[in-house]
């Protein structure tokens, strides 16, 4: 039996966009994924919008119930900010009624609320002012901030900033996922750093607000496995984790932005433009936690023909198609549990072991529903064998000293996957997108309840 340490978080991740639905009702502006679907619905899988998602607006109170019933202690979502602060402003006051009996409630259920506050949902009256591309976004978000720790300081006591930035940087500004879907490196570093210090003036806006809690940061970890150790490939490597992981990790816990990646970012022409008095912020303002999403490795090797200055990452570290991968088919992203454990010793080792947790981890499937057994349950086994593999190896890393204190999933029940929709099921319970929304548990989560009953399996 693997037993994990006494008061481990068990619980899933969610956010505000791919669940509440009623996106455009009750007082929320439109955000850079309202508008794109407007714009270009074809983009979007089955011309699924952000307008319905999984209609946790309408029915938390169901879903607060069904975390109880599986065991889940914790759950992380997001406060959508278009929805609290609608112009950027003003306070609407059904977001905090909302938002308010909805924390409340899983506290009246024995579920712990982490809340986030972005995770991709850039409001539009920001994004006309050009998004994180403009440095007042700092300003904007630091204001956001302050309000939700005013508004529900009391309810939350572990509370993230972003949510995977550099998702929002890649994916927005050099691979065509996310609205304004351009390619320029050097606004993606511009946007990268305003990302970087509007999360520093939100911790700063919550230490000064006096609220009881801890704060800390979402980043997504693939760590990078190079085709070899030659100096080449390692220096791909080394350029991935520095880009990838370290840009965030480093200030964000060690208060510093790696001299290497300075140096890095100098020789390819990409320095961001900085104000005085960014250092000293960030030198002051770290985290208590990490929260750590793990879905793949990256796989790297030396490109061949690099441009400097590089136009593209590509041109820093090529991807490498490892020839034993095992592979998610639905998604296209290797499954590799064992990276789960070098986490665990890169933040025991590099990261003066702060405690952190594993904020997500999942296997998206597309047509679940060809597993429904004779009682229209999902036996979704593969999930819990991509669950167990992955606890091991965490197990592992927290058995050799790593200060580990959670495990979430992506996700509790099924949730809208930006451009793709509801192609790829999460969920511990299934939604019936036909009718009603209606959540059914699938094996996994009667599973799951077993796994956070016995604190481990
Ligand atoms: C994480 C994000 O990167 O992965 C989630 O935080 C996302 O928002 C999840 O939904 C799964 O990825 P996808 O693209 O299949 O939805």
């Amino acid at each position: 039996m693997i037993k994990f340490p006494d008061g481990f978080l068990w619980g899933a991740a969610a956010s505000a966009p791919q669940t509440e639905g009623h996106s455009l009702l009750n007082g929320k502006s439109a955000t850079t994924w309202d508008k794109w679907f407007e714009m270009n619905p074809e983009k979007f899988n089955d011309n699924q919008g952000p307008q319905d998602t999984s209609n946790t607006y309408e029915m938390y109170q169901e879903d607060v119930e069904n975390m109880q019933k599986i065991g889940m202690n914790s759950y992380r979502t997001s406060i959508s900010w278009a929805r609290l602060l609608p112009d950027g402003k003003t306070l609407n006051p059904e977001a905090v009624g909302f938002y308010r009996s909805y924390f409340q409630d899983m506290l009246d259920h024995g579920v712990e609320p982490i809340i986030n506050l972005f995770h991709f949902d850039m409001p539009w009256w920001l994004m006309e002012k050009g998004g994180w591309k403009a440095r007042e976004s700092v300003d904007d978000f630091a204001f956001y901030a302050k309000t939700a720790f005013e508004q529900f300081g009391d309810l939350v006591k572990r509370w993230t900033t972003f949510n995977e930035p550099i998702v929002h940087i890649e994916c927005g500004y050099l691979l065509g996922f996310h609205y304004p879907a351009i390619v320029d490196f050097k606004k993606a570093v511009q946007v990268g750093y305003h990302t970087l210090m509007a999360h520093v003036c939100a911790v700063k806006a919550f230490r000064e607000s006096g609220v009881d809690g801890q704060i800390g940061i979402i980043l997504n970890v693939s760590p990078a496995y190079s085709r070899s150790d030659s100096k080449e490939d390692m220096k791909a490597k080394n350029a991935s984790d520095l880009l990838s992981i370290y840009s965030f990790l480093d200030p964000a816990v060690l208060g510093k932005t790696p001299s290497e990646l300075i140096s890095l970012l100098k020789e390819n022409e990409l320095l961001p433009y900085v104000d005085a008095g960014d250092s000293a912020l960030i030198k002051k303002n770290t985290v208590d936690f990490i929260g750590l999403n793990y879905y793949q490795p990256n796989r790297v090797m030396a490109p061949e023909n690099p441009i400097t200055p590089a136009k593209t990452p590509e041109d820093l570290f090529a991807p490498y198609d490892w020839p034993d991968k095992k592979i998610n088919p639905y998604r296209g992203w290797e499954i590799y549990p064992k990276a789960l454990y070098d986490v665990a010793i890169m933040m025991r080792d590099k990261y003066h072991n702060i405690p952190w947790y594993v904020s997500e981890n999942g296997m998206g499937v597309a047509d679940e529903g060809r597993y429904k057994d004779d009682n229209g349950v999902i036996d979704d086994q593969y999930r819990i064998e991509f669950i167990k593999e992955h606890l091991e190896y965490l197990h592992k890393g927290i058995e050799e000293g790593s200060n580990c204190f959670g495990y979430h999933l992506w996700t509790f029940v099924d949730c809208w996957s930006w451009l793709n929709g509801y192609r790829n099921r999460y969920g511990l319970f299934s939604v019936d997108l036909d009718n009603d929304f209606k959540r059914t548990i699938k094996s996994s989560g009667k599973w799951f309840k077993e796994l956070s009953e016995n604190n481990g399996f």
